[in-house]
């Protein structure tokens, strides 16, 4: 990959952090993006002190302005090749009781904020007639989840997206597909109690909680020249989880 700028958002810790770290060890000039820079900082420190080649830029998803600042900033480097859309995060709650507010900052984060990501990167890539649009989605925008209604809109909407722009960009050799992981070490799910973390063992073939890394492996695979004839997918990463 060392002819390709790859675009990580959420990249600051757990997978994003991994995917980048993927990516970068393909070769790729990874543009490492989110609003907490002095975890980007180390993450840059990481790669670098490997050989590789990492920028941190700061970004919030919500905000429209701080996505055009990100991506005005990486054209000084070039077109944006490789986009991965993994910012995330959760706002849990029974729908009786959630507030709109919560719904909206997630489904903002979630969905639009990969949105309006893809449409940054879609003039170059339609150029260059080469891309990959992955978006990190989850095993619950699949199956449901009880208590998590926005958080399951969102990534159902994610996997939405992405089968629509594949529909969309394929004649432009663009492939856009989704990762969807299951239940995977992060802080995320670090807050999660005892209990919940092993009620979700049961349901889990394995019988271990994934890795960030073990989601960045998918994710290189779909940013990589082995999966050139992939689009519209969701490739589950969870254990056998969710068949
Ligand atoms: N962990 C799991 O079990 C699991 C399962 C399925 C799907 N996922 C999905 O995988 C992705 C990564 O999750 P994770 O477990 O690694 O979560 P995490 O450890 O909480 O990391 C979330 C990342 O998203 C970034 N982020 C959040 N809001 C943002 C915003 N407004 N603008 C820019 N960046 C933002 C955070 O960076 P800053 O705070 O620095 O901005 C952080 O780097 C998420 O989309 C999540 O939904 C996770």
């Amino acid at each position: 990959m060392t002819d390709r700028i790859a675009f990580v958002t959420g990249a600051s810790q757990g997978i994003g952090r991994a995917c980048a770290l993927e990516l970068a060890r393909s070769g790729a000039h990874v543009f490492a993006a989110a609003r907490q820079q002095d975890k980007l900082a180390s993450l840059v420190d990481e790669i670098r002190a490997e050989g590789g080649r990492c920028d941190a830029v700061a970004l919030d998803v919500t905000s429209g302005e701080s996505i055009d600042a990100a991506f005005e900033t990486v054209k000084q480097a070039g077109v944006v090749s490789i986009l991965v859309n993994n910012a995330g995060i959760t706002h849990d709650g029974l729908a009786v009781r959630m507030s709109l507010d919560n719904w909206q900052k997630v489904l903002d984060t979630n969905l639009t904020g990969g949105f309006v990501c893809i449409q940054k990167v879609l003039q170059g890539m339609m150029k260059q007639r080469w891309g990959r649009i992955i978006n990190v989605a989850s095993v619950v925008g699949l199956s449901g989840n009880a208590g998590q209604a926005n958080y399951v809109s969102s990534k159902a909407g994610l996997i939405g997206l992405t089968k629509a722009l594949a529909l969309e960009l394929g004649s432009r050799n663009i492939t856009v597909n989704a990762v969807a992981p299951g239940f995977i070490e992060t802080p995320m799910t670090d807050i999660l109690p005892e209990n919940v973390r092993e009620q979700t063992l049961t349901r889990i073939p394995l019988r271990r909680l994934g890795r960030p890394e073990e989601i960045a492996k998918a994710v290189g695979f779909l940013a990589g020249d082995d999966a050139s004839y992939i689009t519209g997918q969701v490739l589950s990463v969870n254990g056998g989880m969710h068949m």
